[in-house]
């Protein structure tokens, strides 16, 4: 087979050796289903010049749904407030779930949609059977790639939850089968959609900040009593952390820093190296909370407690990527950016602009609003949709729906979600390695040189 230039180097070799530390380390049992095939890309021309995917126009989008558990449940509510949107099948292993959700759409007056529970892969059949625009799923992680993949294969547009994919295959595998089939495959990094996060996309693109050069970011949230829980994630994410040992959850943070520094639309990911601190957070967890007959008090964690990564692009510009899950902590996503003119940071939010901020002083952040409020959030709907993470979930919903029925590019594309996920395989190769520089692959094939950059939307 054909390599693909940009794959000679680190990052083909960390495929590999992810493959093999994989296969050493056990994690082929959290791998659920394989994934098929085409795990390397097609032999690769330069593809600067390739347009954006734009598909027909559509009257409505009619949607089906996979794991409508916490996260799933949350986006079916949104879309039913969403304009065009009608949810036409709904699958999940568990079939109460399933009633549940089918329950909501027609007490929302649009038919009861088809179910779909006879066994893990019973999305396959769903995607057969059903005439559908769309594919979303909120499945757990190891779901993601064989349900888009079976969605666009089928000839469906596929949305997937954080993250699309954890391996460098599955990411290449969304990135060919978007390709070949000329489908949409669309990460739903509700994050990109925040007030805050939003605001400074604003103010970067009216060059507040001068020219963008660096970003710290991460996702910082206490989830022990989510990964111990007996139901939801509690029977599913836990067990990456006996497994793996890197930054499973890198997109919260960096898709909207991503956004600010054009990546893939004028620069690129070049190379991380990444390091895990200790894993103490979820033994002391299970020591202190757990029955003394709990057999989860067996498990033993590789995940570190906290994970750093620094990553470089090919203009030279840095990011600091945190992953921190394990420890008692206030949920943070940092969300600083700095450029030639100002900074800004998260948690509490606060700005500093040369030559509009006291001289070395922060101001907060909302002094800008009045200024520079993202129009997506000047919007009625946006501001009461207090559900969904205070918004921003509903207003992804919105755009994608909207994107999808005026046959225009979604906000974010397949290369965003590979190239945002492919940090969780990179990092854990950086970090087995001793932190050595592991290179991002090119998803694009060149085409980052000539993509547009993310604008301001509206509504
Ligand atoms: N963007 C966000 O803010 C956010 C927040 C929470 C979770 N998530 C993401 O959403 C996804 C789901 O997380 P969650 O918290 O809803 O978990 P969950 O466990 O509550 O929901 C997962 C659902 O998928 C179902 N499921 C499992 N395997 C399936 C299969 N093969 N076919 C059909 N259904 C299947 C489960 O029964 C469950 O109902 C994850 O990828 C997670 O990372 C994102």
């Amino acid at each position: 087979m054909t390599q693909h230039p940009n794959r000679e180097s680190n990052a083909s070799r960390s495929r590999r050796d992810v493959l093999k530390m994989a296969a050493a380390a056990g994690v082929s049992a959290l791998a659920g289903p394989a994934v098929t095939g085409c795990g390397a890309p097609r032999a690769g021309a330069d593809l600067s010049h390739r347009p954006p995917l734009t598909t027909g126009p559509l009257e409505f989008v009619r949607i089906g749904f996979v794991g409508v558990g916490g996260m799933g449940a949350n986006h079916v509510e949104h879309l039913l407030k969403v304009p065009g949107a009608q949810i036409r099948a709904v699958c999940d292993i568990v079939p109460e779930k399933v009633a549940r959700v089918q329950d909501m759409v027609a007490a929302a007056g649009q038919p009861k949609p088809a179910g779909y529970s006879r066994g893990p892969r019973d999305f396959e059949r769903m995607c057969e059977v059903e005439s559908l625009d769309i594919v979303y799923n909120a499945a757990p992680w190891e779901w993601h790639v064989p349900i888009c993949v079976a969605a666009m294969q089928s000839g469906k547009h596929a949305a997937t939850e954080v993250p699309a994919a954890y391996t460098v295959d599955g990411c290449w595998e969304l990135v060919e089968t978007a390709e070949k089939h000329g489908r949409h495959c669309v990460m739903l990094e509700n994050c990109c959609y925040d007030r805050a996060e939003l605001m400074i996309l604003h103010m970067v693109r009216k060059g507040l900040f001068g020219e963008v050069l660096h970003g710290e970011c991460g996702y910082l949230h206490d989830l022990r009593d989510i990964k111990f829980s007996r139901d939801g994630e509690g029977l599913w994410r836990r067990a990456h952390a006996t497994k793996r040992n890197g930054n499973f959850y890198p997109t919260h943070g960096l898709g909207p820093i991503a956004q600010c520094m054009d990546i893939n639309r004028g620069d690129r990911f070049d190379y991380l190296v990444s390091m895990s601190g200790p894993s103490r957070g979820l033994q002391l967890w299970q020591n202190e909370h757990l029955d003394p007959d709990d057999p989860r008090r067996a498990e033993r964690y590789s995940l570190g407690d906290v994970n750093l990564s620094l990553l470089r692009t090919v203009n030279g510009r840095t990011v600091y990527l945190v992953h921190d899950t394990n420890l008692p902590r206030p949920y943070s996503r940092i969300r600083t950016l700095q450029g030639t003119r100002g900074i800004v940071s998260g948690y509490p939010d606060r700005v500093h602009i040369e030559g509009r901020s006291p001289p070395h002083q922060w101001e907060p952040l909302e002094n800008y609003a009045a200024e520079f409020e993202h129009p997506l959030w000047k919007t009625d709907s946006a501001r009461s949709a207090t559900a969904g993470h205070g918004g921003m979930d509903y207003l992804e919903n919105l755009r994608l729906i909207k994107c999808l029925m005026e046959g225009r590019p979604p906000d974010m594309d397949v290369y965003d979600a590979a190239t945002w996920s492919v940090i969780c395989a990179l990092s854990e190769t950086s970090v087995a390695k001793r932190s050595r520089p592991i290179d991002f692959p090119d998803f694009t094939r060149g085409r980052w040189r000539t993509a547009p950059p993310v604008g301001i939307v509206e509504a």
